[in-house]
């Protein structure tokens, strides 16, 4: 299991942000805690890999599942109190999820692996290969985050992360947790300063040679009008990566699709933003 520790080094904000922050939590109620587990033939699976977070006494409980998909589950703990957290957020990969990146290839292009045994057990769709392939897919995904998170973007604190699962801060308030920004009351005043929020992560995420590669409303948070951009496997490096500046571009395009609908950045072009955006990282600029 890796454990990150959580240092934190600021990055400054645009004026009239607001810094990044940590919610305060409190204790869940017991009616909350009514759906624990998502029925799911995976189940047996995440309670594997949460066991292993239980042992190593990072979470004493799991709460409830938060959402339930074809890939991942994503389960409300209560965390350890060594976490200095209450609650955390175990986000359980299923094995179906490399499937889907077989055709997302071009998220892999570029990435080390490091390993030639590793790398001919991928190639040949062997079992192991298919269980290496996810563990690269869920170490990616933490590999990212807390390089991100150093940076004192807005994403999730990462804690731990085993060969299918990780372990993070949960967003949410004492009794749930927070609503993708698509699904979310955003009042027009606030909108605005959202956009800003979100554009000068994507330049800090670029800083740190990170382009989300599947950034939207629906993989936004937003809870006391805070947002916090969540969901990174299949980042890519700018540095590495051909697809980089395309993928950079629908980022920025899904971004401003959702903000148009709140009548705020209509007259950015994603496409120039995304050129912009890449000369001064090219240039060493941001
Ligand atoms: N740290 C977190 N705190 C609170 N909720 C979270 C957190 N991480 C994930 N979630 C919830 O779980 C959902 C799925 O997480 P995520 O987007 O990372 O996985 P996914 O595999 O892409 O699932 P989907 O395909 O449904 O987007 C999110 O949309 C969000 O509602
Ligand atoms: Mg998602």
């Amino acid at each position: 299991m890796v454990v990150w520790p959580p240092p934190r080094r600021p990055f400054p904000c645009p004026a009239g942000m607001a810094t990044p922050r940590s919610l305060p939590l409190s204790p869940v109620s017991e009616e909350n805690a009514s759906t624990r587990f998502s029925n799911r033939e995976s189940d047996a699976a995440d309670m594997r890999a949460i066991q292993e977070f239980l042992d190593e006494a990072m979470i004493t409980e799991v709460l409830n599942v938060v959402k339930s998909g074809k890939e991942a589950t994503v389960y409300r703990c209560r965390a350890h109190p060594s976490l200095g957290v209450p609650y955390a957020a175990a986000k359980c990969y299923h094995s179906a999820f490399h499937r889907s990146f077989q055709r997302g290839a071009i998220y892999e292009e570029g990435r080390v692996i490091g390993n030639g045994q590793v790398e001919r057990a991928i190639k040949g769709r062997t079992e192991f290969g298919r269980e290496a392939q996810l563990a690269l897919w869920v170490d990616h995904e933490f590999e990212v985050l807390s390089t991100l998170h150093y940076a004192g973007a807005d994403v999730p604190e990462p804690f731990a992360c085993t060969d299918t699962a990780i372990l993070m801060e949960l967003l949410g308030d004492d009794s749930a947790a927070a609503d993708q920004l698509q699904f979310a009351p955003v009042s027009p005043a606030d909108a605005d300063d959202l956009l800003d929020r979100i554009l000068w992560n994507i330049e800090l995420f670029m800083r740190e040679n990170v382009v989300h590669a599947d950034l939207s409303a629906f993989n936004i948070l937003y809870v006391e009008e805070k947002l916090t951009i969540i969901d990174f496997p299949q980042a890519v490096d700018p540095r590495t990566n051909p697809s980089a500046p395309k993928l950079l571009e629908r980022d920025l395009r899904n971004v401003l699709s959702y903000f148009a609908r709140h009548n705020v950045g209509l007259d950015e072009d994603p496409a120039t933003m995304a050129r912009k955006l890449w000369g001064l990282w090219k240039y060493g600029e941001l």
